[in-house]
């Protein structure tokens, strides 16, 4: 009898041992675990998606998809990811295509995984930005066409304090931004913003550690001469056109605005450039009127390993317009009027975005002076790829370590984009 009573408190204790920490764990985070996703392999780690809401009367909210590390790997650093456009997708791109766990098969129903993920070593944290890419939305329709760097910057901030607030468990986390391509713009507006908010603030719950950045917009000087010279070295284009291009469609430094001759020698550089992939240049491109892609690896290409398809986003654009998959993401709750896309058709065309400052580098060199952990990746097989920005940019930004010389994260290549993880240390 005794011995029984005895008992009970220490079973009460237990319980309320097991019953504390999931009360600290905020309603909105556990609703927004996620459970399973169709097709899905089974994993070791936890993933977490749905919405936060950044500006209330005019009805925007962010999509987040949060893949974690797994367990034995924890407490590991938490990882923004940013892909650019403007427009695109860091679900369609940086999570399916490029650093997350999930690569979808042919199929577009089922899921493999990629064994260079990055969240094998840290949080991995994609948005989808600005309101109108992927599943981010606006009740605002007029939101879509009038953005820029500046909200899409304060959006995002907005979206990480009250994220934040969701996740407890990751305030004062080592937190790194990090993107590609015109997210050379966003990661380091965004970290701007975040280090000058958080002087303001003994003791701020958002730990940016610093940022990385590949393949990124950068200063569009350099970056211009960069990719002309790339195309024509590379046998791209022909000499006439390489110098029609250094003639009108490099913008003076203090000017921005391309001029209709650079759009139409531009034309005709695309056209002379015909159907390659100018992210890879020594890829195939994706032709699904013929065999899929990874056929034509096989067949043409042996040096290429299974883990490059170019016909890949066809396959991400099937997969997230899967009603069962977008519930099991918690996506796409309002019943938007229009299909997810890779990259938003409206953003991408309406040529509106003018708020686009000609160059980053002043924010380099203000979060330099500020200590912050900077990674420039440039990778040599990208169109985009500049050895020029390197020699003419980079020594201004007085920078330690090596910058490779391209835009994207390169797929073709997976094990190398763990380097880019690894370069910053985490
Ligand atoms: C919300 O967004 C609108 C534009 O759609 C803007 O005019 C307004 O200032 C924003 N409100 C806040 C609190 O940021
Ligand atoms: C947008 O409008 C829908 C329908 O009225 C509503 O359910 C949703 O909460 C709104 N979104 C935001 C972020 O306010
Ligand atoms: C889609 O919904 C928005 C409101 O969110 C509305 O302004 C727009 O007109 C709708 N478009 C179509 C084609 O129905
Ligand atoms: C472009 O954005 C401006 C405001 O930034 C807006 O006044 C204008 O209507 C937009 N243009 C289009 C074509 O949507
Ligand atoms: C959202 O769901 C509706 C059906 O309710 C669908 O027609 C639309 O394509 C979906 N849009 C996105 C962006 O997922």
């Amino acid at each position: 009898m005794a011995f029984s009573s005895a008992l009970v408190p220490l079973f009460l204790l237990i319980l309320l041992k097991d019953l504390v920490p999931a009360r600290t764990v905020p309603l909105q985070q556990r609703l927004d675990k996620i459970k399973f996703l169709p097709g899905q392999p089974t994993v070791n780690f936890n993933q977490y998606s749905g919405y936060v809401t950044v500006n209330v009367t005019a009805g925007r909210a962010l999509f987040y998809w949060l893949i974690e590390a797994p367990a034995d790997v924890q407490p590991a650093p938490l990882v923004l990811w940013l892909n650019g456009g403007p427009g695109c997708s860091s679900v369609g791109y940086g999570e399916s295509e490029e650093l997350g766990p999930f690569r979808i098969n042919p199929d577009g129903r089922t899921l493999f995984l990629n064994r260079y993920a990055w969240n094998n070593v840290a949080n991995i944290l994609f948005l989808e930005s600005p309101a109108g890419v992927g599943f981010s939305y606006s009740n605002t329709s007029s939101d879509i066409v009038e953005v820029g760097d500046k909200r899409t910057a304060t959006d995002s901030y907005k979206f990480l304090v009250n994220w934040f607030e969701r996740f407890p468990q990751y305030k004062h986390r080592e937190f790194y931004i990090a993107g590609e391509s015109y997210a050379g713009h966003y990661v380091p507006q965004l970290s701007q913003l975040v280090y000058r908010n958080n002087k303001l603030d003994k003791n701020p719950s958002i730990n940016l550690k610093g940022f990385l950045v590949g393949n990124a917009v950068t200063d569009d000087y350099n970056d211009d001469i960069g990719v002309n010279e790339y195309w024509w070295t590379h046998g791209l284009i022909s000499d006439d056109t390489y110098h029609k291009l250094m003639a009108s469609c490099v913008p003076h430094p203090s000017t921005n605005s391309p001029t209709d001759e650079c759009f139409d020698v531009k034309r005709v550089a695309f056209r002379e450039m015909g159907n390659i992939d100018t992210f890879s240049i020594y890829s195939p491109t994706c032709n699904t009127a013929n065999s899929p892609g990874r056929h034509l690896l096989r067949g043409h290409h042996p040096w290429m390993t299974k883990a490059y398809d170019p016909c890949i986003g066809n396959y991400a654009t099937v997969y997230f317009n899967n009603p069962e998959v977008q519930r099991a993401l918690h996506a796409n709750i309002t019943g938007l009027n229009y299909t997810w896309e890779l990259c938003s058709p409206v953003i991408t065309t309406s040529s509106n975005w003018t708020d686009s400052p000609n160059s980053m580098l002043p924010v380099y060199e203000e979060l330099i002076r500020a200590g912050l952990r900077i990674w420039v990746f440039r990778k040599m097989k990208s169109a985009r790829d500049t050895r020029y920005f390197v020699e003419h940019a980079h020594p201004r930004l007085a920078s330690k370590g090596s910058a490779d010389p391209g835009y994207r994260v390169p797929c073709p290549m997976p094990s190398e984009t763990v380097d880019i993880g690894s370069g910053a240390s985490f």
